[in-house]
């Protein structure tokens, strides 16, 4: 069978490449196969593997048939979709190559940028899932612990799809880096992820919803700009990664909302006129809104680091080379090779954060953060109108990208939320007013009551407005069978 539509599922790989036809690939996949069930089954969702889960899977990239719904074991849910279609005379659209035919495989002289860039990004996949691991044990519902379980089995199918090139396009080094994707483990001391936001914890349902929205979202702008690449099948890959990421995200901007809102029904409720009044908030069985803004800090920032240093002589070769592009490249007005063109960079000039123009090609990374921040301000205003809405008075806002960075321009100082620098004794003081804290921390986690009774939410989070697959409110989205 050739590359088609549909997924294949005559052999023991599903997809939807022809691998029926191309035994080396098959063979290799099958062969990394029994590695990844492992790797699942030990590090993936801990306590459900036998739980019947209400999922969507992809069984053809037509608009009909990449949402199909049904019960299904994670350890058998199939991944098949592994390219998007190929588009008529796709070209290379930006750097030195632009207007060349879209490779359709590796060029020599970028073999090795082009397997770096994949294994990044196939690294960040199994990350999650390890991240996410305990969290169905204190699900708020069985509908959260269903969209937990999706957003997992999908990171799953991401990695197959990173592999699937790997094997495909790079031979002996492709399978070590395939091995090597199963081998490091989040938050490992000798075997870390490569990014540092995949090696934090994922403790608790709240940080689950800030990195679903921060830190996938993140996700969305690596995947984004890879789908713009001048190698096709990276390109494909990514496009229809995006289609899920979506999903990914709207976890993440609905699970915050959702306990914004019932925070601000309890607050009504109660009568309490002061927000900020934490220890009258939490003792109504609800995440305060300070604390929720403290979240949101955190996530940004670590958010914010995996865009790398506001400058990049790589991300310049990687644009140059026709690898990576920029968010929505075909869109954007301008000659798409940037040899003369600058990019306003914030800098930090005599303690101050200031722009400064830079060669906007080794600027690439500042401006694919600036895209991704101005993406992640949309939702937060979504949410203040939430607040609004109920009628408590308070306002979340991201905080200044020099807040808490580990990397790049204001790596080396200690910023406030508002971007002013401080000193190292002020940054003391103050950490615990614009980080979640220990005790911040503790009170989340004791909130953290399972509660699995079909249409039942746990108290600090509200009910959604429509069910996943238009279900009503008691539907029992995840059958749980704990072996
Ligand atoms: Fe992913
Ligand atoms: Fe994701």
């Amino acid at each position: 069978m050739p590359e088609t539509n549909n997924v294949d599922y005559s052999t023991k790989i599903p997809n939807n490449v022809g691998l029926s036809d191309d035994r080396r690939v098959l063979k290799a996949l099958e062969q990394w196969h029994p590695g990844y069930i492992d790797w699942w089954m030990s590090r993936g969702p801990a306590g459900f593997q036998t739980s019947q889960v209400y999922l969507r899977t992809a069984v053809s990239i037509d608009p009909k048939g990449w949402a199909k719904f049904d019960y299904v074991r994670m350890p058998e849910y199939r991944w098949g979709i592994l390219l998007a279609p190929r588009q008529e005379d796709r070209r290379v659209n930006f750097g030195t190559h632009k207007g060349e035919q879209a490779w359709q495989e590796v060029p020599g002289e970028y073999r090795a940028m082009l397997r770096r860039l994949i294994v990044v990004q196939g690294d960040t996949e199994p990350a999650s899932v390890e991240q996410q691991r305990h969290l169905g044990k204190t699900a708020p519902s069985l509908y959260d612990m269903r969209n937990l379980f999706q957003v997992n089995v999908e990171e799953g199918r991401h990695l197959w799809a990173m592999v699937y090139l790997l094997h495909k396009y790079f031979g002996k080094d492709g399978r070590e880096e395939a091995e090597e994707l199963l081998a490091r483990q989040s938050g490992d001391a000798d075997k870390p992820r490569m990014l540092g936001a995949f090696n934090e914890a994922t403790p608790d349902w709240l940080s689950f919803f800030m990195f679903t929205y921060f830190t996938d979202r993140d996700g969305k702008m690596q995947l984004e700009s890879l789908a713009q690449s001048g190698f096709d099948p990276l390109s494909r890959t990514c496009r229809f990664m995006l289609t899920e990421e979506a999903h990914h995200m709207f976890v993440g901007e609905t699970g915050v909302g959702r306990t914004i809102e019932r925070t601000c029904e309890a607050i009504k409720v109660a009568g309490i006129e002061d927000p900020t009044d934490i220890a009258a908030v939490r003792r109504l069985g609800v995440i305060d809104l300070p604390t929720l803004q403290k979240k949101a800090n955190l996530h940004f920032a670590l958010s914010l680091d995996l865009f790398g240093s506001e400058m990049s002589t790589n991300a310049a070769n990687y644009y140059s080379s026709g690898l990576k592009g920029r968010f929505q490249e075909t869109r954007i007005e301008d000659d798409h090779r940037l040899t003369s063109a600058s990019y306003p960079v914030s800098k930090l000039v005599d303690g101050k954060v200031k722009l400064v123009d830079e060669p906007a090609l080794t600027a690439i990374n500042m401006r694919l953060r600036d895209d991704y921040v101005a993406d992640c301000a949309k939702g937060v205003e979504r949410w203040n109108k939430v607040i609004e809405k109920a009628g408590v008075n308070f306002r979340l806002k991201l905080p200044h990208v020099a807040f808490h960075r580990q990397i790049g321009e204001f790596a080396s100082v200690k910023a406030s939320p508002e971007g002013d620098v401080v000193s190292h004794a002020e940054w003391a003081e103050k950490k615990d007013q614009w980080l979640p804290s220990k005790a911040d921390g503790d009170f989340i986690e004791g909130l953290m009551q399972p509660c699995w009774e079909r249409g039942k939410f746990a108290s600090w989070i509200s009910a959604p407005k429509i069910g996943i697959d238009n279900r009503p409110g008691d539907f029992e989205y995840v059958k749980i069978h704990q072996a």
